[in-house]
């Protein structure tokens, strides 16, 4: 029997787990390990010990992990950022990382949807707010959330424009997006700024007051990617020098008590990254991870493969 192990310090919805289970049983030779809401590192290197294969969501993958998982073969982050896996310990140790690319992305832009419109109506206070109705929206990195939110977005009647530096800008106007040259000119023109991009070397930390200083009077920073991507420091400048301006982040920043202290009403963070937690998405997720990972023992499949 192999053993999968689903190891989730942030649970799945049960009906997720059940829809893995059943995937899980309907595989001869396999078996389903569950490990949820976990709160110490040990109890996780416990339970990898003997996992062929492993179901995670930001759970942290590190190098210590992987080692401990003697018998890993693969790894499936159930989402799209795998930044929380070292890639590198898993290529030293033959295990081969996956994620599941736009399983989840539904549910992240209609989060990202979701935090604007409670911002434009004054966090739900009672008092005369804005209408996201011919406001410009653009999306900095357009994989699949950023693809969802310009269709919802759409269909709120917003001005959706776009960047992303590895997208033709032909198949972002085929979604009747309009597509600009650069995260300069994004932030220049729209007055609603949502962020799509992955937490890697080159993005942490790069969105700051450079940047952010230049978007309109009214500017709306909603985070759904990482927190890791903003420079805290910076951004708080930002907020010091501009009152009109407001972050919406999925994941509270580490300054998150700066921003309770000095500006309150110009802020919303989840207590816990829920972009991805609905039942919708943690099925599609959570079963998309169990059938790659059989695929990948039963027919050497890598189509998700993220190292090298
Ligand atoms: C992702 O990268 O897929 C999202 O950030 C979701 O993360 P989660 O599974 O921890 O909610």
């Amino acid at each position: 029997m192999k053993k999968i192990l689903v190891a989730t310090e942030k649970p799945f919805a049960p009906a997720a787990v059940n829809a893995i289970r059943n995937v899980v049983d309907a595989a001869a030779g396999y078996e389903l390990a569950l490990l949820e809401k976990y709160t110490d590192k040990a109890q996780l290197l416990k339970a990898v010990a003997d996992a062929d294969a492993m179901i995670i969501r930001s759970d942290k993958a590190t190098r210590e992990v992987i080692e401990a998982a003697k018998n890993l073969k693969v790894i499936v982050r159930a989402g799209a950022g795998y930044d929380n896996i070292d890639l590198q310990a898993c290529t030293d140790n033959n295990v081969v990382a996956m994620n599941t690319p736009g399983q989840n992305s539904n549910a992240v832009a209609e989060l990202a949807l979701g935090m604007m419109v409670f911002m434009a109506r004054g966090c739900f206070n009672g008092k005369s707010g804005t209408e996201l109705k011919e406001k410009k929206v653009g999306i900095h990195a357009y994989g699949n959330v950023g693809k969802n939110l310009a269709r919802i977005a759409t269909g709120f009647g917003m001005e959706v424009y776009a960047f992303d530096p590895f997208v033709e800008k032909a198949a972002i106007e085929a979604d009747g997006v309009i597509a600009l040259n650069s995260a300069e000119e994004l932030y220049k023109t729209c007055q609603y700024i949502s962020l799509h991009i992955p937490a890697n070397d080159k993005t942490k930390k790069s969105i700051g007051k450079a940047i952010l200083s230049t978007m309109p009077e009214g500017a709306v920073l909603v985070n759904t990617a990482r927190k890791e991507v903003i420079n805290e420091d910076s951004l708080l400048e930002l907020m010091e020098e501009r009152p009109d301006f407001k972050y919406l982040s999925d994941i509270a920043p580490d300054c998150k008590d700066v921003f309770a202290e000095k500006y309150e009403g110009r802020f919303f963070f989840t207590p816990k990254k829920m972009g991805a937690q609905t039942a919708e998405a943690n099925i599609n997720a959570g079963v998309a991870g169990a059938e790659q990972i059989i695929n990948f023992f039963e027919k050497g499949d890598v189509t998700f493969k993220v190292n090298k």
